[in-house]
């Protein structure tokens, strides 16, 4: 580090940072997923040939094993007091202040579905994430938290179970839209599960869809990294292949919603280590 000049020594032998670099340290948090995205390096440059005859990657979360859960957990732990805090609670606050049955969708490491659990010990909260090392860091994480009020399962956004046709007042889904490869399944099979009256929310990377936006957002350059090596090849993994990925963005994520036949009660932004957009949603109904 200091060889590269990121760190400095003074002349009392005191590591320093100097102060003009203080802002990148923000993006530390990140350093580590690099690793984790080069495992699929090979795989991208296979497809980008011109020679290449797959479309897409066959590629799934789960493809990355412990590592990328590892990391996604760690990074969500840190951060999800802040999260509740300052993005989700205010909205249910204003949209949805009782709530019995909530379910998370593509849940991850449960981080969000376990501290909304305990922070309402009368609802019951259901997780669903289709890879299985997620939902055994979840099912751990609840049991050490020793929380009764929170379930996970095995499940495809794409087909969630039949029974639970209008059984949920409160849906969400943190950072995984962009992610799929079917949008529109995704939201139906949401809007399916949610009861008449019920709250969806779906949470996505504050990035623009204009690129001449997001011109000098350190954020967005290490989201489209991001995006490029996991995100956008997701979506790009199955039929319909929407491709989508973090450059999609969240004005064409809002039209999107609103084509769904979604009411947008409320577009919210926040920033805790990253910046992050809030769609909170209601069906219409008979349509
Ligand atoms: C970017 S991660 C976000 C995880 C979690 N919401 C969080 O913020 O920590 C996206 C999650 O969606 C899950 N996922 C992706 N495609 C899915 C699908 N078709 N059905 C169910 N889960 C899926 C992945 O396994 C992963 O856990």
């Amino acid at each position: 580090m200091v060889a590269a000049k990121i760190i400095f020594i003074d002349d009392n032998e005191k590591y320093y940072i100097p102060e003009k670099f203080h802002d990148s340290l923000g993006m530390a948090w990140y350093a580590p997923f690099i690793t984790v995205l080069a495992k699929r390096y090979e795989a991208m440059q296979e497809v980008c040939q011109e020679s290449s005859t797959k479309n897409g990657l066959d590629v799934y979360f789960g493809d990355f094993g412990k590592s990328f859960f590892d990391w996604i957990d760690a990074e969500r732990r840190q951060f999800v007091d802040g999260r509740l805090d300052k993005g989700f609670l205010p909205i249910l606050q204003k949209h949805k202040k009782e709530f019995n049955m909530a379910l998370e969708v593509g849940c991850g490491s449960g981080i969000l579905a376990n501290a909304l659990a305990k922070r309402n010990p009368n609802a019951t909260i259901i997780g669903i994430d289709y890879a299985d090392e997620s939902l055994r860091k979840a099912k751990l994480h609840a049991k050490n938290e020793n929380l009764k009020n929170v379930e996970y399962y095995g499940h495809d956004i794409t087909s969630l179970p039949v029974e639970w046709t209008n059984r949920f007042d409160l849906v969400l889904m943190f950072d995984f839209l962009h992610d799929t490869s079917d949008p529109v399944k995704c939201v139906s099979e949401m809007k399916r599960v949610l009861m008449k009256d019920g709250l969806l929310v779906i949470a996505d990377p504050n990035i623009s869809s204009y690129q001449k936006k997001n011109e000098g957002n350190v954020l967005a350059s290490a989201f489209y990294s991001i995006s490029l090596f996991n995100c956008l090849p997701n979506s790009l993994s199955k039929k319909p292949e929407a491709g989508l990925g973090i450059g999609w963005g969240f004005e064409n994520e809002r039209d999107f919603l609103i084509s769904q036949n979604l009411e947008i009660l409320e577009t919210y932004d926040f920033t805790i280590n990253e910046h992050s957009v809030l769609f909170a949603c209601k069906k219409i109904e008979n349509v």
